[in-house]
């Protein structure tokens, strides 16, 4: 068999190939090491090793933050092999810079801890950015032929919005609803050939809405499509779609993930390759790096250094932090099913919830049995939990004016405790009868337990539900 002749280079450029592959090398073996350690070692260290620290950053143990927006390359060669994609580079802030780089690393081995996937992440000035940029970038046309996707109904308002009203009224790009997430026959009916990708969010932010997510990826997988899955509600920490078998993980890494709240993140996480009905090659085996290098690159949601540093800081707390505020929300849930005023709690870990069943086969708290206060799987549910006060709108409006310590906030994950109505806020603009679908009354409050004492918390809302009464 003929083999081609490998392309060559200029003795320079060939010099910088050379010193890439034994930086790549090197990399390799780094991640091979990392992928060995427990998740709340990797949260803490992610890629950057001691050695790194000393020998390039003077000592300091936390990574840098190259605060430059541009690189400067040691001569023509090195600047050649880099503009061609030869050698790894960062070259402009807005396509890539070297502090993301450890984000980006330390999201990729966290989302696929414990799974046999071998995944790329990039980073993004926000949530939405990065749900448009890869959404965007299935949705490729193959001629004339008109192209859809399959999502639940039952996702955050911005994103409802951005399939809805961006996406399909805008453009004509067919966004086929999922009403009820744990039918398959519901998905099935809704794929056909020119179907470019399914869309769940589980749990899904307000509703909590939780479904048997092997099912639908397995059915996507039969018609040559990948999944997508945002899991930002629940984290690597309680769950990683990748283990049943998602292409690509989105994140709001905003929330959560950047409990302290100082900006906005958002991630995407894929595997190497993906399942795809797109004839592209580069796409399919890298699907990161291609957004990175070329869709990314060109719509520029870039996320700045500083609040890199500022997710991977909160970051490395991120088990602990979920297993204490879903300790936390239980107990709030509890409180609040017994109190009078309250006509309904929705916490996914409540034994009588519907679907506490299915959330508990795939919500676990990562690393509990090798951990002594537990020794044991456990499963936790996360820090949101909503409830609907006796009385209607009104009366929920009245609760939520009277809170204290819990902020009115459009907002979630946060370290402080913070509720908002989502029919007023996070799900206005989708409008009554999409909020209907999702199941988001207009009485609903929502509630992201932080990190204060549990007691306080309740006391708060104690405090608050006294205005109930009378209603
Ligand atoms: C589940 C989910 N996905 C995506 C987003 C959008 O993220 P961002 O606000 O970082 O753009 C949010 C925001 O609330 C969310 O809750």
């Amino acid at each position: 068999m003929d083999h081609p002749t490998p392309p060559s280079y200029s003795e320079g450029v060939q010099k910088y190939i050379d010193r890439a592959n034994q930086a790549l090398a090197a990399r390799k073996r780094d991640i091979a090491r990392a992928r060995k350690f427990r998740f709340d070692t990797i949260a803490v260290h992610g890629l950057y090793t001691a050695t790194e620290a000393i020998e390039k950053n003077q000592g300091a143990i936390i990574e840098p933050v190259f605060a430059s927006s541009g690189q400067a390359y040691r001569d023509s060669d090195e600047m050649e092999a880099a503009q061609s994609g030869l050698i790894p580079t960062w070259a402009y802030i807005r396509i890539h810079n070297p502090t993301l780089a450890y984000l980006e690393d330390t999201l990729a081995l966290l989302e696929s801890y414990g799974t046999d996937a071998d995944a790329e992440c990039v980073v993004y000035s926000s949530g939405m950015a990065a749900i448009e940029n890869l959404t965007d970038t299935l949705l490729v046309k193959s001629g004339n032929d008109p192209i859809n996707f399959v999502a639940q109904c039952q996702i955050y308002g911005g994103t409802y919005q951005q399939f809805n009203v961006r996406k399909m009224q805008e453009r004509g790009i067919e966004v086929r609803w999922i009403l009820d997430p744990n039918n398959l026959d519901e998905w099935r009916s809704k794929i056909d050939r020119h179907t470019r990708f399914l869309y769940g969010e589980l749990p899904s932010n307000p509703g909590l809405v939780f479904f048997d997510l092997a099912k639908p990826i397995a059915l996507a997988h039969e018609h040559g499509i990948p999944f997508v899955a945002d899991s930002t509600i629940a984290t690597p920490a309680l769950m990683r779609p990748f283990a049943y078998g998602a292409d690509i993980v989105v994140h709001s890494v905003t929330k959560t993930m950047s409990s302290s709240g100082t900006g906005t993140a958002g991630a995407v996480i894929a595997r190497k390759p993906i399942v795809t009905n797109i004839p592209n090659d580069r796409m399919r085996a890298d699907f990161c790096t291609y957004l990175r290098e070329y869709p990314h690159r060109d719509q520029g949601g870039c996320l700045h250094p500083f609040q890199a540093l500022s997710s991977m800081n909160d970051l490395r707390t991120l088990r602990t932090r979920v297993d204490v505020w879903s300790q936390s929300a239980l107990k709030v849930a509890h409180f609040l099913k017994q109190h009078a005023a309250i006509i309904d709690v929705n916490y996914l870990g409540l034994e009588d919830h519907p679907l506490y069943p299915v959330a508990s086969k795939y919500l676990w708290l990562v690393d509990a049995e090798h951990d002594d206060r537990y020794g044991k799987k456990v499963n936790r549910y996360g820090h949101l939990l909503s409830f609907r006060v006796k009385g209607g709108p009104a009366a929920a409006r009245k609760v939520f004016d009277r809170l204290q310590l819990i902020m009115r906030v459009t907002d979630l994950g946060r370290v402080k405790s913070i509720a908002t109505i989502p029919s007023i806020s996070t799900h206005l603009q989708q409008g009554e009868e999409s909020r209907k679908k999702a199941a988001i009354p207009p009485d609903l409050i929502r509630l992201s337990v932080g990190a204060e004492h549990v007691d306080d918390i309740v006391a708060d809302l104690e405090q608050a539900l006294g205005a109930a009464k009378g209603f």
